[in-house]
C-alpha cells in the first residue's frame, strides 16, 4: 500500500495529525526552496524523535573523498556533495523551564502542515500538552524569499492556553552540522567566527577544501499584541552556535510571536571579506520591507511563476495536486538565474545523488524550462555544459581518449566526474549524447541558432571525437561496434552494442557534421575560430562519416525489433506481470547478478531512443517496440513512467498513459518507491510535465511549427496548459471532443492541430 496521508487539494500539500513515523517523509514533502537555497521542513523547535535535518545552499559543495571497496584506475578522487549548511531556523521554546519537544509531549492535537504552492509558503500548527501540563498552541509560518534570495523568514507564534506561564524563546544559528551521507565522517565546515550584536547574529565559516566562505545570519524580534517588544535578549554562544533568548511572562491565551529572518551570504556571490556586510544589508532590506511586505511580494513572485507554468486540471483533484507539486518543486530548485547552477535529482530536499548534475537535465528538464521560462533560462543550462567542456576533455583523457575527445561526467558539480561505480562512470556514456541532443532540441524549439556557433559546435566536436574513438571496427561483423557499455537501463552492465547508445552516437556524429557545414557557410568567423581552437581536420571528419555510415545495430528478424543489446534474446523472457509481487522491486529483493541476468529493464532504453528520435520511426515501429519492451520494464527509476506515458498516449492508449502519468505525478506524494524520506525526485518531475504537454497534449515542434494532437484522459473534464513559444505565450485548453487555443503578442501564429494549420490571432480564442 502506498502512502496516502496527504490531503487532496488543488493548491496545497496538507498533512493532518501528528505521526512520528511520518516526520522524515513530511520533511521532504514540505521542503521549501527559492533556487538559491532550500531546506527540508524541519521543526524550528527541538525535536528528539527521528528527523533528517537539511538546509542547502546552491552551488556550495564539498569534495568528499571517494570510498569504494576496490579501487579502479580512472575513478574520481572524490564525490562532490551538496553540503548540509549551518542551521538558521532554530527556535527553541521552553515554557516554565520545560523544553517544548513534540517527541515528549503528553498529547499533540490539531497538528497540521500546509505547503501553499500558489503563494510559496509553508505553515505548521499544533496544540500540545507538555509533560508539565502546559497546553501550548503553535503556528509557524515560513518562506524563502524569491525577492531577496539570500533571505528566509519565519513567524513563530506561541500561545499558552491553560494558564499564565513564562515563555523562553531561544533563536539561534548552529554550524555544528553534518551530512548524513558523508563517506568518512569528515568535518566539512570550519567555523571561524561566531558573533552576535543587538538582535542579530552571524556565523562565519568556510567549507574545507573547496573554501566556500559563508556567513549564516539571523535577526530575531519578539512581538506581543502585534507590537515589537522592546527587550534586551540574553545572548549565548559557544564555538559553533550563537543565539539569543527572549523571556516573557505571558498571560493565559496571550499570543507571543517570534519573527526570525535568516539565511546565507556566500563567497560565490560576494567578496569573502564582505559577507557580514552583505548579510547586514540583506537584513536591513528585510526590515525595511517587513515580514508582511515580504510575504506579499512572495505571493506576487509566485503568481508570476504560475502565470507562465501552471497546468490546470478539472475533474481530478489528485492529478491537479500532483502536477502542481511537480511544477512547484522544479521552480523551487532552479530558476535559471545563474548559469553556474543546475538541477540536482534531489534538489534541496535531501543528500542522495550529491545534489549534482546528471543527464536528467538535458534529457528531462530542458523541455520544461524551455516552455515555461524565457529563452535565457534554457540557454543557461546549455552554457553550463560549455563551461565544463575543458573538464570533459580532461575526463576523457584520464580514461585514455585523446585529441580533444570529450566525455561529460555522469555526475558532476564543477565539471569533474564524481561517480565511482565502474559500470556507470566508465560505461554509462550515453550521457554525452543527451548533451548534444539538448543543443538540437533548443534550436528546434526556440529557433535560436546562435548557441551553436558561439559555444555548441565546440561541445559537439568534443562529443563526436569521443564517439569515434569509442567504437571499434569488427572484422567479424564488418561494421563498427561499441563494446562494454551501460545503457540508460542500469540493470544491464558491460554489454555490447547497446542499441540506444549506438544510435545516439551515430546521430551525434551526423548532427555535428551538418552543423560544421552550416557554421562554415553562415558564420565563417566563428568557424575559423573553432577550427583553429579544436584543430579539427578533414581527415577526421571523413573518418566520422565513414564510421557513421557503418555502425552495427542489433536486430531481431523474429520479432522485427531492434535489440537492446547483443544477446538480449538469450535471456529467460518472463514478463514482469508473471513475476510474483513479492519479488519486487527487484533492486531491493534480488542480488545484483540475478538482476543482470534477467530481462528486466529499469527505465526506458530502446524506448528512450524512440522518444528522442520519434520522427525517424513509423507509428507501427513504435508500437512494436513498445509492446516488446514495456512488458519487461520494472520502472524502478523515477525517470521511466513519463517516457512510457508519452508513448502510450502517442499510440492512443490513454488508459495506460494515464496510469503511467499518475505514477510519475504522485511518485513522491504517494511514496511509490518507499524512499521519500530521503528527498524528492526533482528531475523526474519535469517528466511529469512532459507527460501532460507532450503526452496528452501531443505537443511537438514539426517543420519549425508548434503542433498539437490533444487527447484527454477519461477521468478528467478538462486540462489547460501554457507554453512560451518563441516569445509568445500560447494557452491550450483541452476538453472532451474539443480544444481551444489562444496566443499573446502582436502577431498571428500558425500552429498545427491534428495535422491541420490553425491561425491564432492575439486576443481571440480558437476552437479546433
Ligand atoms: C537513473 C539515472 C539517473 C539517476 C539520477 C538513476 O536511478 O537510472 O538514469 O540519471 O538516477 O536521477
Amino acid at each position: 500500500m502506498n502512502q496516502d496521508y496527504i490531503k487532496a487539494d488543488p493548491w496545497s500539500i496538507i498533512e493532518e495529525g501528528f505521526d512520528k513515523e511520518r516526520v522524515k517523509s513530511s520533511e521532504s514533502l514540505f521542503s521549501i526552496g527559492n533556487g538559491a537555497m532550500g531546506q527540508r521542513a524541519n521543526f524550528e523547535e527541538t525535536y528528539t524523535g527521528e528527523t533528517f535535518q537539511g538546509s542547502y545552499i546552491a552551488g556550495v559543495y564539498y569534495p568528499d573523498k571517494t570510498r569504494v571497496g576496490w579501487w579502479k584506475n580512472g575513478y574520481p578522487e572524490y564525490f562532490a556533495k551538496v553540503l548540509n549548511a549551518p542551521n538558521w531556523i532554530g527556535i527553541d521554546i521552553s515554557i516554565d523551564g520545560e523544553p517544548l519537544d513534540l517527541n515528549t509531549c503528553r498529547e499533540v492535537k490539531d497538528f497540521a502542515r500546509q505547503l501553499n504552492m500558489k503563494e510559496g509558503w509553508y505553515q505548521r500548527s499544533f496544540v500540545a500538552t507538555m509533560p508539565n501540563g502546559i497546553e501550548v498552541s503553535v503556528v509557524s509560518t515560513r518562506f524563502l524569499s524569491l525577492h531577496l534570495d539570500e533571505l528566509g523568514a519565519i513567524k513563530y507564534e506561541v500561545q499558552v492556553l491553560n494558564r499564565e506561564a513564562e515563555i523562553t524563546a531561544f533563536a539561534y544559528l548552529d554550524s555544528g552540522i553534518k551530512n548524513m551521507d558523508s563517506n568518512w565522517d569528515d568535518q566539512f565546515w570550519n567555523t571561524t567566527r561566531v558573533h552576535s550584536e543587538g538582535n542579530r547574529a552571524f556565523i562565519e565559516s568556510h567549507t574545507l577544501k573547496t573554501n566556500f566562505a559563508t556567513c549564516t545570519f539571523m535577526e530575531a524580534t519578539l512581538y506581543r499584541d502585534g507590537n515589537a517588544y522592546e527587550t534586551e535578549p540574553v545572548h549565548k554562544k559557544d564555538e559553533l552556535a550563537v543565539g539569543m533568548s527572549f523571556v516573557v511572562e505571558a498571560k493565559k491565551g496571550e499570543k507571543i510571536a517570534l519573527q526570525k529572518y535568516g539565511g546565507y551570504t556566500v563567497s560565490r556571490n560576494h567578496n569573502s571579506s564582505e559577507l557580514r556586510n552583505a548579510a547586514n544589508s540583506t537584513l536591513d532590506k528585510a526590515s525595511e520591507i517587513g515580514f508582511d511586505g515580504l510575504f506579499e511580494q512572495q505571493k506576487k513572485d509566485w503568481a508570476s511563476i504560475w502565470e507562465m507554468s501552471d497546468i490546470e486540471i478539472e475533474g481530478d483533484i489528485k492529478a491537479q495536486q500532483g502536477i502542481r507539486f511537480n511544477i512547484f518543486q522544479l521552480n523551487q530548485t532552479y530558476l535559471g538565474k545563474d548559469s553556474r547552477l543546475n538541477i540536482g535529482p534531489k534538489g534541496f530536499t535531501g543528500e542522495k545523488y550529491g545534489g549534482s548534475t546528471y543527464w536528467d537535465t538535458e534529457a528531462y528538464c530542458l523541455p520544461f524550462y524551455m516552455a515555461t521560462k524565457n529563452q535565457e533560462v534554457a540557454w543557461s543550462l546549455l552554457e553550463y555544459r560549455y563551461n565544463h567542456l575543458e573538464k570533459a576533455i580532461e575526463n576523457a583523457e584520464k580514461l585514455g581518449f585523446k585529441d580533444g575527445a570529450a566525455l561529460y561526467p555522469m555526475v558532476t558539480m564543477n565539471g569533474e566526474e564524481c561517480h565511482n561505480e565502474w559500470e556507470i562512470t566508465f560505461e554509462e556514456i550515453h550521457r554525452n549524447g543527451a548533451i548534444a541532443f539538448a543543443i538540437y532540441n533548443y534550436h528546434r524549439y526556440t529557433n535560436d541558432y546562435s548557441y551553436v556557433p558561439k559555444m555548441g559546435l565546440e561541445v559537439l566536436i568534443g562529443i563526436a571525437r569521443f564517439w569515434q574513438q569509442r567504437f571499434n571496427y569488427s572484422e567479424d561483423k564488418q561494421s563498427y561496434v561499441m563494446l562494454g557499455v551501460t545503457g540508460p537501463n542500469e540493470y544491464e552492465n558491460n554489454i555490447n552494442n547497446n542499441w540506444y547508445t549506438n544510435y545516439l552516437a551515430k546521430w551525434c556524429i551526423e548532427y555535428t557534421s551538418e552543423q560544421l557545414g552550416k557554421v562554415e557557410k553562415e558564420y565563417p568567423e566563428d568557424y575559423a575560430r573553432i577550427i583553429s581552437k579544436t584543430q579539427l581536420t578533414v581527415a577526421e571528419t571523413n573518418a566520422w562519416d565513414k564510421l557513421a555510415s557503418n555502425i552495427y545495430f542489433p536486430f531481431s528478424e523474429k520479432y522485427d525489433v531492434y535489440l537492446q543489446q547483443d544477446g538480449f534474446l538469450d535471456k529467460e523472457m518472463i514478463r514482469v506481470k508473471d513475476l510474483a509481487k513479492s519479488e519486487r522491486p527487484i533492486n531491493q529483493k534480488w542480488s545484483w547478478d540475478r538482476i543482470l541476468r534477467s530481462p528486466y529493464i529499469k527505465q526506458a532504453d530502446v524506448l528512450q531512443g524512440f522518444y528522442f528520435f520519434e520522427d525517424h520511426f513509423s507509428q507501427g515501429q513504435l508500437e512494436k517496440h513498445f509492446d516488446f519492451y514495456e512488458p519487461f520494464t520494472v520502472h524502478e527509476s523515477s525517470l521511466s513512467p513519463c517516457v512510457h506515458s508519452i508513448q502510450a498516449a502517442k499510440l492512443g492508449r490513454m488508459e495506460q498513459a494515464y496510469t503511467f502519468y499518475l505514477r510519475t505525478s504522485r511518485l513522491d506524494l504517494d511514496d511509490y518507491n518507499k524512499e521519500v524520506e530521503e528527498g524528492l525526485h526533482i528531475t523526474s518531475m519535469a517528466g511529469t510535465w512532459m507527460s501532460i504537454v507532450e503526452g496528452f497534449g501531443g505537443m511537438r515542434v514539426k517543420d519549425n511549427q508548434l503542433s498539437f494532437e490533444p487527447q484527454i484522459p477519461e477521468q478528467w473534464q478538462s486540462y489547460a496548459f501554457k507554453v512560451n513559444f518563441r516569445g509568445q505565450i500560447i494557452t491550450i485548453k483541452v476538453e472532451k471532443g474539443t480544444s481551444s487555443f489562444s496566443v499573446t503578442g502582436d502577431t498571428d501564429l500558425d500552429v498545427l492541430v491534428n495535422g491541420k494549420t490553425v491561425t491564432l490571432t492575439p486576443g481571440k480564442v480558437v476552437q479546433a
